[in-house]
């Protein structure tokens, strides 16, 4: 029988997962089947319970489930558990198991589809929510120099910063001063056509702009284009996070670059 997964969010129906993790099972030969669930907003335990019980292998998670997926989970990876927050679940062994693979894919597409190198690196990170928490341990691990965390809300970008050692954190004041080789816009601001305040002096000279939405010139990359900085969409993140779900799920790797290449220009 073929075995199922899903991308669960809300909403869910524009999500690339299932087409991407469609041509990784192609490419890999993996006999599976990838669909999309959106569960009601105050449902997400059931629903995935539901889909669990039918005999569902395993699952993404996507808005805005991902600290709900993290308290559904009887075990998590450690990055999982730095992140908390999940978007992996592998429903197929006795006691649900949640990974996070969001950080390790921002961090694949910036070293090895983008060339930006980490080590040594001064990088900003624009929100603290569910998208942010998730990159903060995998970006620190990159060897970067200095994280800064900003956020509208500036108590919630103090108290992920409190957790990580080095990292600091609060509102957007903080950037009335310094300048960040890399400015990685974690916000749900572009979705909405908002543009979260930052001074163009935030980018330093050859700095990249990376916006983890995907498909869209948000205003953040608009901004950044404007002011003559390099700027990158969230297209291979996804990518590459998938592939490490894919990866966790089927115990094999895909190659990721035909994908990306056929998600950015099909
Ligand atoms: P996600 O899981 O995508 O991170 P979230 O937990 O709802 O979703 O977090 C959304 C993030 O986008 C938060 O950092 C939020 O700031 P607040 O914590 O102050 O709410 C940020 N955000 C949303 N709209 C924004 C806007 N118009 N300007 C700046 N930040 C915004």
């Amino acid at each position: 029988m073929t075995d199922r997964y899903v991308v669960i969010g809300n909403p869910v129906g524009h999500s690339k997962s299932p087409w991407i993790h469609a041509q990784f099972a192609r490419a890999t030969g993996q006999d599976i089947d990838y669909g999309r669930l959106e569960a009601p907003l105050d449902g997400f335990d059931a629903a995935v319970d539901a889909f669990r019980a039918s005999g569902g292998r395993g699952a993404n998670v996507t808005l805005p489930f991902k600290q709900a997926a993290f308290r559904y989970c009887a075990e998590l990876s450690p990055r999982a558990r730095a992140a908390e927050a999940v978007n992996t679940l592998v429903l197929d062994r006795a006691a649900v198991f949640g990974d996070n693979t969001d950080g390790v894919g921002l961090v694949r597409d910036l070293q090895a589809n983008l060339g930006c190198g980490l080590e040594g690196r001064r990088v900003l990170l624009l929100g603290a929510g569910g998208a942010a928490q998730g990159v903060v341990q995998p970006l620190l691990e990159s060897g970067v120099a200095l994280l800064v965390v900003v956020n509208r809300t500036a108590a919630r970008a103090r108290a992920l910063a409190a957790r990580f050692p080095g990292v600091q954190g609060g509102g957007y004041e903080l950037l009335d001063s310094g300048s960040y080789d890399l400015v990685v816009n974690a916000t749900a601001a572009g979705l909405s056509g908002a543009l979260p305040t930052i001074p163009p002096r935030v980018f330093a000279r050859d700095a990249l702009a990376y916006d983890m939405v995907y498909g869209r010139e948000t205003p953040f990359l608009a901004f950044a284009r404007e002011h003559g900085v390099q700027v990158s969409d969230g297209a291979g993140m996804l990518v590459e996070q998938a592939a490490e779900s894919f990866l966790i799920w089927r115990g094999v790797r895909p190659r990721t670059d035909a994908v990306l290449d056929a998600l950015r220009h099909g």
